[in-house]
């Protein structure tokens, strides 16, 4: 399996990060994609990449939620990176409303800017999207084009949603511990969409699946995520995990 989406460069793994990847590696996760949040985060998840090279793989990007009234110099440090050296990804990007509205413009410009980043350097993006639809649609049908593809990652939208998604052909679901939850839709909405169309993710250290809800996250508990969607999608757990890491394989060109 491939934990397509976890933040382990955070500090809530400073004490521990060996024997959680341990635990990972032990519970069949192949690998471990990092997602960046903003320019105070790229240091450590450098320094994660660079203590695990094979095994953790850096994107770059700044997250919505970073965008505030300074968030030019945020982008130029992010620009800056990618002129330095390569990535799986941009992300991640997007947009977040549930939070704070005050920067709707600028996290709408932030987003458009990234998303054009992505395909001058044929990358995929790896969108955040919260209770933000219609903006994070209204930007991305600007700039979709045959060259723009990704993954909106924890996704927890309605079923049209998910339709929408799945009609701009090139993109995927990243689906984590908001399926085990016992009052999330998502189940039913995942009937309508392909098993070629879903990624694992775990999130970590946030969104910790069922029975470890409210506990710290890690990317070995993404098993407990792959059993919860083999159930949605009557096959085993060996299949899921087969089918999704190939998946995630052909998306981010591992
Ligand atoms: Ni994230």
């Amino acid at each position: 399996m491939i934990d397509t989406h976890s933040h382990i460069y955070l500090s809530e793994f400073d004490q521990d990060l060996n024997v959680v990847l341990e635990r990972a590696m032990a519970a069949g996760v192949s690998q471990v994609l990092m997602p960046n949040v903003d320019g105070e985060t790229i240091e450590r998840m450098h320094l994660v990449e660079d203590r695990y090279p094979d095994y953790c793989k850096s994107m770059m990007g700044i997250h919505p939620t970073s965008i505030k009234e300074n968030y030019k110099k945020h982008l130029a440090i992010i620009e800056k990176w990618f002129h330095h050296r390569s990535y799986i990804a941009v992300g991640e990007i997007g947009m977040d409303l549930y939070w704070d509205k005050t920067f709707v413009k600028e996290q709408k410009e932030v987003f458009e800017t990234q998303l054009i980043w992505a395909k001058e350097k044929n990358l995929p993006v790896v969108i955040h999207c919260r209770e933000a639809f219609k903006e994070t649609f209204e930007v991305l049908e600007r700039q979709l084009d045959e060259k723009l593809y990704g993954v909106f990652h924890s996704f927890t939208g309605q079923a049209e949603d998910a339709a929408r998604i799945m009609e701009f052909g090139n993109f995927h679901l990243g689906i984590n511990g908001v399926v085990t939850f016992k009052n999330t839709t998502l189940r039913e909405v995942l009937q309508n969409v392909p098993l070629e169309k879903i990624v694992l993710e775990t999130d970590a250290p946030y969104l910790a699946p069922v029975p470890k809800r409210g506990k710290r996250n890690e990317p070995a508990y993404l098993c407990n995520i792959a059993q919860q969607i083999a159930g949605v999608y009557g096959l085993t757990q060996n299949e899921i995990d087969q089918i999704t890491t190939n998946n995630a394989r052909k998306l981010f060109k591992i």
